[in-house]
This record gives structure tokens, C-alpha cells and sequence, in this order.
């Protein structure tokens, strides 16, 4: 039977999926993400909470987990996250302004050299803007103004010249005040020869609410020199999951594929799971869940089909 992956390179992209390392040990999970996905990402084991709890201790452990498991399995990783303001430890937004910037800079080149030669790319700087376009007021924004940007990807590059380098975020799937300021940014960065080497579209979508300029949307942004990825796509519905969700679930994820198929500098798609039982949804979004293309047995549903086809 077809895998996403052989599919998907025969196509000139990739597939991916997101695990956590407390998954690593349930077999089912990780031989269908090793069958079905040549591109894996850490669901929270890169992340700063992880990885400098306290200032200057630095755990890789846990990320170094995922890191051989997707070696043993021919799987690239995509490094997540260097800079973000959500699990981030307390000791870092408590810091004085004046000690951010260095704080910053030596995690950065602490973690990314630590991963060098290892990851495919680095989501370098996670989620920096709010929905109508401002910068996110965060620790790093408050030190630094939006110059902490090309800063973390200056310092990224520097440790591992050899990664792509991201800026990862949600709701800039389509045209919309979100997307423009990250297009400007990312226009800004490239006409100052800052190292920026790809725009991550998370891609939480809700079934049928699909942007329907994502194609539109990843073809300007690719225009000004940057790849694009589909980095944490999932597509929640009302659980118990209905017949016509699953079927319009099917429709939306195909689209997806479509969209970067036909994007030339799209290299790939990564949801955010290896299946609905692991999914991040029904805990965050009540109510709501089945939002992958594996069922809560981690057999194929209709999306997956749907996803086959398309490739
Ligand atoms: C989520 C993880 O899946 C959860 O386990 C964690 O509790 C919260 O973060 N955008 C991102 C991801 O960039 O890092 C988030 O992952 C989902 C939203």
C-alpha cells in the first residue's frame, strides 16, 4: 500500500508528522509514523521550558529522544522552537531588559549548535505577531523591538549555517492583516540580507473554514525568495466526528496538499500528530478533536485517502 512519504518525495516534498517522546514507546504509533513520514517534529521536546529550564542548564534529553528515533527511521526533523513566547520559563520574562538579548542569543546558539548537522530547519522564531499584525508584546519584542527577529536569526545561522531558518505562525494561511505584516517583515529581512530561509504556515484549520487563497498566499511568499511549509496542519471538527465532517475533513486536507504541490518552493506538509489519539485538540480546543489523518486507533480515514490521491 502507498505511504505519504514515498508519495510525497516522488512529488519533490515531504510528509511529515509531530511526536512527543512519551509516544515513543507506544509501537503502534511510532511504525505507522515510520511507515507514513520521512519529516518529524518535536511536539515540546526543543522547546525552551525543555530545554534551559533555569538559566545556563541546559537538558537536550529529551529532544535528542526524538532526534534518534527519527534517525533510525530515514526521518529529517524540523527544529521547534528556538524563540517563542509560550513555554518559556519564568526566570527568562523575569529577566532585567538590559540581560534579554544575551539570554537569547546564548540559548539560541546553545541549542542550535548542540542540534548542528542534525535538523533540516529551525522555526527559529515561533508565532510573533498578533492577529491584526503588531508584534506580539513578549518578553523578547519588549527588550529588543522587532530587531530581535533578524537578531535570533543572525545567532541561529551563526551556530548552524547548514538549517533552514523559519518564522513559524498561525492564521496567516490566507491573505489577511497577519500574513501582510509577516509578508513586510520577511520582505524587510530579505532586502537586509538577514538569513530567512522559509515561512511556516501552522495550518490549525477548522473543517470547511479554509482560506481560499492559501495557494495565493504561499505563491507571494515564496515570490520574495523564501520557502514555505505546511507545518502543523490539523482540522478539527465537533466530536463525535460526523460522516460529512469526515468527508469535508477529506476535501479540506487534499486542498492543502494540492496548494503546495503546485507551489514551487512549498517542500512540505507536517501535521500535528501522528494521529488523532495523540493530537493537541481535544485539550485545547473543547468539544472539538478528530483533526488528523489517522482515526484514534491510528487506522486511515477518509482524509488520508483523500491525501494519497492527491499526491
Ligand atoms: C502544542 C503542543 O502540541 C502541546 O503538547 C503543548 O501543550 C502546547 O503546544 N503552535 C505551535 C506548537 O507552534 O508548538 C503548539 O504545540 C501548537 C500551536
Amino acid at each position: 500500500s502507498p505511504s505519504l512519504k514515498s508519495l510525497a518525495e516522488s512529488k519533490g516534498i515531504y510528509f511529515g508528522g509531530e511526536i512527543t517522546q512519551d509516544l515513543l514507546s507506544n509501537s503502534t504509533a511510532t511504525s505507522l509514523a515510520g511507515s507514513q513520514f520521512d519529516m518529524i517534529t518535536p511536539g515540546n521536546e526543543m522547546k525552551w521550558d525543555t530545554t534551559e529550564p533555569s538559566q545556563g542548564n541546559f537538558n537536550f534529553g529529551p529532544g535528542d529522544a526524538i532526534v534518534n528515533f527519527a534517525q533510525a527511521n530515514g526521518m529529517k526533523v524540523r527544529g521547534h522552537n528556538l524563540v517563542w513566547y509560550s513555554q518559556l520559563p519564568s526566570w527568562v520574562s523575569n529577566l532585567p531588559s538590559g540581560q534579554v538579548q544575551s539570554a537569547m542569543e546564548n540559548h539560541i546558539t546553545t541549542e542550535a549548535t548542540h542540534y548542528k548537522g542534525e535538523v533540516y530547519s529551525w522555526d527559529v522564531v515561533n508565532e510573533p505577531f498578533n492577529d491584526d499584525g503588531s508584534y506580539r508584546g513578549d518578553a523578547f519584542y519588549n527588550a529588543m523591538g522587532s530587531g530581535y527577529i533578524a537578531d535570533a536569526l543572525r545567532t541561529a545561522h551563526a551556530a548552524d549555517p547548514g538549517a533552514k531558518l523559519y518564522i513559524n505562525d498561525y492564521n496567516i494561511e490566507g491573505e489577511n492583516a497577519k500574513s501582510n505584516a509577516l509578508y513586510s517583515l520577511v520582505q524587510q529581512l530579505k532586502s537586509q540580507g538577514v538569513p530567512i530561509d522559509g515561512v511556516g504556515f501552522e495550518s490549525h484549520f477548522i473543517v470547511g473554514q479554509l482560506p481560499t487563497d492559501l495557494q495565493a498566499n504561499m505563491a507571494r511568499f515564496t515570490a520574495l525568495g523564501v520557502n514555505v511549509a505546511v507545518t502543523e496542519l490539523d482540522d478539527r471538527m465537533p466530536t463525535p466526528p460526523s460522516t460529512g465532517n469526515l468527508t469535508q475533513q477529506a476535501t479540506d486536507d487534499a486542498y492543502v496538499v494540492q496548494a503546495c504541490l503546485a507551489t514551487n518552493g512549498c517542500v512540505g506538509v507536517s501535521q500535528w500528530a501522528v494521529g488523532d489519539a495523540d493530537s493537541w485538540v481535544p485539550g485545547f480546543f473543547s468539544g472539538y478533536g478528530a483533526a488528523t489523518l489517522f482515526d484514534s486507533n491510528y487506522q486511515p480515514k477518509p482524509s488520508f485517502n483523500a491525501v494519497v490521491n492527491a499526491l
